[in-house]
């Protein structure tokens, strides 16, 4: 046992990757499925918010890239549970977990898209801050997580462009009250970005391991102000104000200076109290309740694939 917990350490220290088939500690398998069955979730619960915008779209071309942006997040999600399943979990099992809300999904995902500019404030702030929180998950010690990310952060970085370009289409092409549909938008849409990244580094009980572990390269934190120092200069060139009086550049640090977080709402929306969070639920297990038949079809057809190939 201690060659094979030696073995492991030398591989995570040399920044190697852990395989499916290599001992692992069993607090490393738990947190990985932890982590990797909940990004799955939010991708799956991430369709609802932009997907009831697809038939609502103004043109053909903008409901083809939100089609096909809202398409990406279900591949992205079915790439994940795959993962997971590298593990030993079980894609029924980590669903279930999910329903029953024994699992976690993103924040981000429990608010609500009131106007066609939150199309573009999704793909420009959550799939921005998607990107800087899993670009470096492409280097996280697990292996099949780390060649997920590569094809994942690909598509994010279209979804990030098709949001920015959308919202500067309205604010620079638009009408006054497009542009205040814009406005609105990141108003709304700008702290729970924050959020996203997760509690402060001093109240993350994950943090410290999964740092040791390398299956995070950065802390919360670390991420955190690296999408607030990447978004300024693009809401400056977008023409939007973010709402937060406290923003701004800090040449000691090197970094923006921005206000504090109201931490009571992230705990709040991760408990189940966010503006959207049993309606995302309801669709989620309805969706699983409806496609059952699809899931016996499929399974009994596999049976009788298998009794055939054994004649
Ligand atoms: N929403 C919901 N739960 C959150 C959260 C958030 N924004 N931030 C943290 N949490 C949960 C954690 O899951 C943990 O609970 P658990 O122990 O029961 O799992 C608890 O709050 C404490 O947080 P920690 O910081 O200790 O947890 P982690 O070390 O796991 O860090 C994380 C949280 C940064 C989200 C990390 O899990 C992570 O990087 N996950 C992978 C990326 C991911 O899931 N992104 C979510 C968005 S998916 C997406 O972006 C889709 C795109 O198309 C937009």
């Amino acid at each position: 046992m201690a060659d094979l917990q030696e073995h492991f350490d030398r591989t995570i220290e040399r920044d190697q990757r852990v395989e499916p088939r290599d001992w692992m500690p069993d607090g490393y398998r738990k947190t990985m499925i932890r982590q990797i069955a909940q990004h799955a979730h939010s991708e799956i619960i991430g369709m609802q918010p932009e997907g009831a915008w697809i038939t609502r779209a103004p043109s053909l071309r903008r409901k083809a890239i939100l089609l096909a942006k809202v398409q990406d997040e279900a591949g992205h999600g079915l790439y994940l549970y795959c993962a997971a399943e590298t593990l030993g979990a079980d894609r029924t099992e980590l669903t279930e977990m999910l329903i029953e809300g024994r699992q976690k999904y993103s924040s981000i995902f429990n608010y609500p898209t009131l106007t066609y500019a939150d199309v573009g404030v999704i793909g420009w702030l959550v799939d921005g801050a998607a990107i800087c929180n899993q670009v470096p998950l492409c280097r996280s010690s697990y292996g099949p997580y780390a060649r997920a990310m590569i094809r994942i952060c690909k598509e994010e970085s279209f979804h990030q462009r098709q949001g920015y370009e959308l919202l500067m289409t309205m604010m620079k092409r638009g009408t006054e009250a497009q542009r205040a549909m814009v406005r609105d938008a990141v108003d709304r849409w700008w702290w729970p970005s924050l959020m996203m990244f997760g509690p402060p580094d001093d109240a993350s009980p994950n943090t410290a391991r999964s740092m040791a572990w390398k299956i995070k390269r950065h802390t919360n934190d670390e991420l955190r102000q690296r999408f607030v120092d990447m978004t300024v200069p693009q809401a400056e060139a977008l023409g939007v104000t973010l709402p937060d009086p406290e923003l701004r550049w800090n040449p000691e640090r090197g970094h923006h200076d921005f206000g504090a977080i109201d931490w009571s709402e992230l705990q709040r929306v991760i408990s189940g109290n966010g503006p959207c969070n049993a309606e995302r639920m309801a669709v989620r297990r309805a969706a699983h309740e409806d496609g059952a038949w699809v899931r016996e079809a499929a399974a009994a057809h596999a049976r009788k694939a298998s009794a055939v190939s054994r004649q």
